[in-house]
């Protein structure tokens, strides 16, 4: 039998920094690249162009079983292209009431599942690097590293806000903060796949960090575990 391709998961809060550490390491390891979190905003924004309610369970599992999606990734560039259909939404999918909507539907069971082996099929030769919440715990429970990264409730707030303000998206720093604290709690608090570290999971505290220093900590242990091909 062929083995599988390797994985490493790299889980998180939002504005830890896995989503910025995690594409650079696919790319230094000319790896593919798993966004997860997109696939939660895209069934989100799906419903919302629907007019559906958040908690309308059926119609939103329903809308995760059939997505017509495409990802592509560009080199140098931190997040990946998406489309909906024929429609380019990377940017759509980036505003914080796509990420309060995409939270809300992360916690039904039913769109979690529909969305599993999707997620898994990311995997393949030469390996896979897998961004998201629960890809350690759940979707990739025998990947080869698994990082979680942290950073206190200030910083992460204060990453997304630069983020946003980059991408020219207007938000006020306090309300990005207890967006913030309520997503972290919806995340954590839900009945399935909640947001936690794996048992086996490194846990990088980022607070403080620049990116650099995050990332060469995340190749310093792919390095020592042998997985470092370059
Ligand atoms: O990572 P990102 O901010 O894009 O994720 C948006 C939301 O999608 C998260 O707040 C979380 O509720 C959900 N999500 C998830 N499981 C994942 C990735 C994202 O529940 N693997």
């Amino acid at each position: 039998m062929i083995p599988a391709a390797p994985v490493i998961t790299v889980d998180g809060p939002s504005g830890a920094g896995k989503g910025t550490v995690s594409r650079l390491l696919a790319e230094a390891l000319d790896w593919r690249f798993l966004d997860s979190g997109a696939l939660y905003r895209l069934v989100a924004l799906a419903a919302r162009k629907r007019a559906l309610a958040m908690d309308d369970e059926a119609g939103v599992i329903e809308i995760a079983g059939n997505l017509d999606v495409r990802f592509e990734t560009v080199p140098g560039v931190e997040t990946v292209r998406v489309w909906l259909g024929d429609e380019e939404v990377s940017h759509a999918i980036r505003t914080e009431s796509c990420a309060d909507d995409a939270s809300r539907i992360a916690a039904i069971a039913g769109v979690r599942r529909r969305l599993l082996a999707r997620q898994r099929a990311f995997r393949g030769p030469p390996g896979l690097v897998a961004d998201g919440r629960d890809m350690g715990t759940v979707v990739f429970p025998d990947a080869a590293i698994k990082f979680f990264l942290t950073a206190t409730p200030k910083e992460r707030a204060q990453r997304r806000y630069k983020q946003l303000k980059e991408k020219g998206i207007d938000v006020n720093l306090r309300n990005l903060l207890e967006e913030i604290a309520r997503r972290d709690q919806r995340d954590q608090a839900r009945e399935v796949a909640p947001l936690r570290p794996a048992e086996d999971a490194l846990v990088v505290d980022t607070t403080g960090q620049p990116v650099a220093a995050v990332l060469q900590c995340v190749v310093e242990t792919i390095r020592v575990r042998g997985l470092w091909v370059g």
